[in-house]
């Protein structure tokens, strides 16, 4: 029988990953089908149990239901449990894994995809909505030589700076402590971009070679993208690839095979 998995969400049908899984399943010739649910905003549990029910093996969890699959989970990996988010699920019998693939995918990203190893640099993260925080522990595993996360309300990055601490060198604040300071990798987890607004990134924060990677991605939220490279910025990246990866830790986790990450990436942007 083939198995089922799903991606659920409110609204879906903008989501890629029906796109993704289909091209990772034939990639690796895994016998399995992939779709999109809608669930109603007061619904997610009941139509988990109905996916379950149907005999589905995983689902991939989006907007708005990612902090109910945590709590439905009965067991969670610890990127999840610090993420305080789930963005998957594994079905086994009665037990329901959750994990968050997130910070992974942009480690693999930034790391594999763009070549830009993360040890020993200074990163500065924007944001401490759940975006930030779904990535900062995988980020930390990569050993950078600091983690300054800088947010508007600045009671919010100090609350990441505290739960994080115990992982490594991590420091909260606003914008303005940034003023004359460098960092080698600079990542935009605000949602600033999807609003068609600027973070107020003082303008010289870019150390030379440095990487500005925006988790958004779309040809019309590439302002902030633009801006950094004007302003020195080495590299620029939108978050694309950590969509496509993210995916790919998903099949992973469920399949225990990776896939090919870099022509599925080339795929999308074809359109
Ligand atoms: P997400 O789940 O995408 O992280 P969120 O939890 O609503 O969404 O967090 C949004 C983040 O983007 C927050 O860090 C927010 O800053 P505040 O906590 O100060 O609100 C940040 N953000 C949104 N618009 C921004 C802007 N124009 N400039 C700077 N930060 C912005």
């Amino acid at each position: 029988m083939t198995d089922l998995y799903a991606v659920i969400g409110n609204p879906i049908a903008q989501s890629k990953s029906p796109r993704i899984h289909a091209e990772f399943a034939r990639q690796l010739r895994q016998d399995l089908s992939y779709e999109a649910i809608l669930a109603p905003r007061d619904g997610f549990a009941a139509a988990v149990a109905a996916f379950r029910a149907a005999g589905g093996r995983g689902l991939n969890v989006t907007v708005p239901f990612k902090l109910q699959a945590f709590a439905l989970a009965t067991g969670r990996t610890e990127r999840a449990e610090q993420a305080g988010a789930v963005n998957t699920l594994k079905f086994d019998g009665p037990t329901i894994l959750g994990d968050n693939t997130d910070g992974a995918g942009l480690v693999w990203d930034i790391e594999d995809r763009l070549g830009f190893a993360i040890r020993g640099r200074r990163v500065l993260l924007m944001g401490a909505g759940g975006a930030a925080r779904g990535v900062l522990l995988p980020l930390l595993r990569q050993r950078p030589d600091s983690i300054t996360v800088a947010n508007r309300t600045v009671e919010k990055a100090l609350a990441l700076q505290r739960q994080f601490a115990p992982y490594g060198n991590v420091r909260g604040g606003d914008y303005e402590q940034l003023r004359n300071r460098k960092f080698d990798l600079v990542i935009n987890a605000t949602s600033a971009s999807l609003a068609g607004e600027l973070v107020p990134l003082p303008p010289d924060v870019f150390a030379p070679q440095a990487l500005v990677y925006d988790m958004v991605y779309g040809r019309q939220f590439m302002r902030f993208l633009d801006l950094a490279r004007e302003r020195g910025a080495a590299l620029v990246a939108d978050g694309l690839g950590m969509l496509v990866a993210q995916a790919a830790e998903s099949f992973l986790l469920w399949r225990g095979v990776r896939p090919n990450v870099e022509p599925v990436i080339t795929m999308l942007r074809a359109g």
